[in-house]
């Protein structure tokens, strides 16, 4: 059976690193006797740009009736003013809604040959491995009202933190059976002292850990979270947390690895169908380069195959071809790499295509 796998290359260095991923896709279905039907879409910016919507209609019905989705990146200084009406923001956004992908998992483990590359001291970095699983489509990115209005004469907008019973246990529930998999403990991380929905969260994800007796639950807040990132990274298995929290710990999380550019994320809902990509973002400042790091993409690519494609052999052959490349020095820009020797884009992408076709 031909698995549809829709491409979102978007903006930035969002193209470049999809065109790796897409290839290293390609690779493994070659290897696996599996037929993939590949489609590019637009999304984001270049979605404003060509077709004044950051999420064209056609682009949302591909995704729909796809099996799966890479996207590369959205945004850029070019959309940025912050008075605009559309934004490309709004693109990833309302896909993420669109398709009820209320679940995002982001994998962060320190690669012990690029813990130089990292600011924190190696002898922290050894062994971490960390899953986030963050909530959203709820929360202040959701929530109403959300406005900006003048009120006698003054500016003043408003967000909205809001979360129903029923969106916090579907994700805690995920959690904790990823959890089950994993080292058998979850940190769910709130607000509890201060905000009225986080009181929720950590009173439904208490009942949530009793379906779970294997599973150990603790309750941390984000700021004390927040700094027990970088003081004991190695004393995290899963975080589940709501939607603006996770944002933030998850790019605080990538000092593990040394490198942004190296981490990967899903983002799944009910069914099997699941929106991947890199959390790097469109790195304005080096897009069109080819300096990019293609590794979160590749990873991405790597996370697809596993939850929406039931392959999780391939997935391993691809994680560990990405590894062996890491462990055999292959370096871009990003990760520390020696002067003169940062790999491109392109070249990293061969290289890990190389490991692949070796094993
Ligand atoms: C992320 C990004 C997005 C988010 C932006 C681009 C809307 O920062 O995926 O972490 O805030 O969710
Ligand atoms: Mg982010």
């Amino acid at each position: 059976m031909t698995a549809t796998i829709v491409l979102l290359p978007g903006d930035g260095i969002g193209p470049e690193v999809v065109r790796e991923a897409h290839k290293v896709l390609a690779a493994v279905a070659a290897r696996a006797g599996r037929e993939f039907a590949f489609e590019d879409h637009s999304i984001g910016g270049a979605a404003i740009d060509q077709h004044g919507d950051p999420l064209p209609p056609a682009t949302l019905d591909a995704c729909r009736r796809a099996d799966a989705i890479l996207l590369g990146a959205v945004g850029g200084p070019k959309w940025d003013d912050p008075r605009a009406r559309v934004r490309p923001e709004q693109g990833l956004l309302g896909l993420r809604k669109a398709l009820g992908l209320y679940a995002n998992l982001r994998p962060v483990r320190a690669h012990p040959a690029l813990a130089a590359a990292s600011p924190l001291k190696p002898a922290l970095l050894l062994g971490v491995d960390v899953l986030f699983v963050r909530e959203l489509t709820g929360g202040l990115y959701f929530g109403e009202p959300r406005l900006r209005e003048v009120a006698g004469g003054r500016r003043r907008a408003v967000d909205t933190l809001v979360y129903s019973e029923d969106e916090i246990a579907r994700v805690v529930r995920l959690a904790f059976r990823l959890a089950r998999g994993r080292n058998q403990r979850v940190t769910s991380v709130d607000k509890a002292n201060v905000l009225e929905s986080s009181r929720l969260w950590r009173e439904v994800a208490t009942e949530i850990a009793a379906e779970f007796p294997d599973v150990a639950l603790e309750h941390q807040l984000v700021d004390s979270c927040a700094m027990r990132l970088v003081t004991a990274p190695r004393s995290f298995d899963v975080i589940v947390t709501e939607n603006m929290f996770g944002d933030i710990l998850t790019d605080e999380a990538a000092v593990f690895t040394g490198s942004l550019g190296v981490i990967p994320s899903a983002s799944l809902g009910e069914g099997s169908r699941g929106l991947y990509e890199p959390i790097h973002g469109s790195a304005p400042d080096l897009a069109g380069r080819g300096v990019a790091n293609p590794i979160g993409a590749i990873l991405s690519a790597a996370l697809l195959l596993r939850h929406s494609l039931g392959l999780g052999g391939e997935a391993d052959l691809v994680e560990r071809a990405v590894a062996a490349a890491i462990t055999t020095g292959a370096r871009t820009a990003d990760m520390g790499a020696a002067p003169g020797e940062a790999l491109s884009t392109a070249a990293m992408g061969e290289r890990i295509r190389r490991e692949i076709a070796a094993a």
